[in-house]
């Protein structure tokens, strides 16, 4: 495991925490994506044990408290994350069990427990994603449910200029990592294939049941003035920023 990396990115999410309060939560997956209203994903969150994965400030876990999840359980690697998280679900009357841990070392949290394990635009951070999966299928009961979301693979590779889309930039072939600044902390992420996250949860013993590459209708439906921004509503018309997959424990 690479911890070079995951002591890097853990300094800049403490860093930039408070600037990310709420972002990407739920019933939002992503940028432009269509959400939960629309897609239906979840299964009946009532008297389901749920985690999340990569919790930050602790909005998603909120909207599962709100659909009437029994237990709320939420990692991530950020201390302040977690302060920011454990604050604001207090706030609205939630009592949830959090833990500053990283994805890829989850070995105190309780096996073979929650009914559903979600991540909303944080399982890309992993170091190793075959180990980060293991962790998840060992605390999913048989039968629960996995679902994440993250930026699509081709955003790594398209660029925007001159009103066209170029392939340029990246090599899909291979799944490198990648150094930039994010808010201005320096932060490192691995370029990940759709396959190498198709395969991982196959090898994982995990039945894909849905796989989401999408732009809201309403998005699709509007006219757009071209912008070369990485997450801009003229990018979105043509190719899904963000993909989205439901898996099941066999
Ligand atoms: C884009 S934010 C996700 C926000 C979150 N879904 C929400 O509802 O507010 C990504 C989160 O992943 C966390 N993270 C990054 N690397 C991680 C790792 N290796 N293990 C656990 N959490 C990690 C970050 O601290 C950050 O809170």
């Amino acid at each position: 495991m690479n911890k070079e990396v995951l002591l890097q990115n853990q300094k800049s999410w403490d860093s930039m925490a408070d600037t990310w309060f709420g972002t990407t939560a739920l019933p939002v997956y992503g940028c432009l994506a269509p959400t939960e209203a629309q897609l239906q994903l979840f299964p009946d969150l009532g008297d389901k044990k749920i985690l999340d994965i990569g919790c930050g400030s602790g909005h998603s876990l909120k909207w599962c408290g709100d659909n009437g999840a029994s237990e709320l359980w939420g990692i991530d690697i950020s201390a302040k994350q977690i302060q920011n998280a454990d604050k604001y679900l207090a706030e609205n009357g939630y009592k949830a069990t959090l833990s500053v841990s990283p994805m890829e070392e989850m070995e105190t949290l309780p096996k073979n427990y929650f009914d559903v394990i979600y991540s909303i635009y944080a399982l890309g951070w992993t170091v190793d994603l075959p180990k980060t999966i293991k962790n998840i299928y060992d605390c999913l009961k048989r039968g629960g449910t996995l679902i994440f979301s993250w930026d699509h693979p081709l955003m790594h590779c398209v660029t925007a200029r001159e009103q066209k889309f170029f392939l340029e930039g990246c090599n899909y072939l291979s799944d490198e990592m990648v150094s930039f600044e994010l808010r201005g902390n320096p932060v490192t992420i691995q370029n990940r294939k759709m396959s190498t996250w198709i395969n991982t949860l196959a090898e994982e013993n995990f039945k894909i049941e849905k796989v989401i590459e999408e732009t809201s209708q309403d998005v699709l439906e509007k006219e757009y003035e071209f912008s070369e921004s990485y997450y801009a509503p003229s990018r979105a018309k043509v190719m899904p920023l963000s993909f989205i997959v439901k898996a099941t424990k066999m």
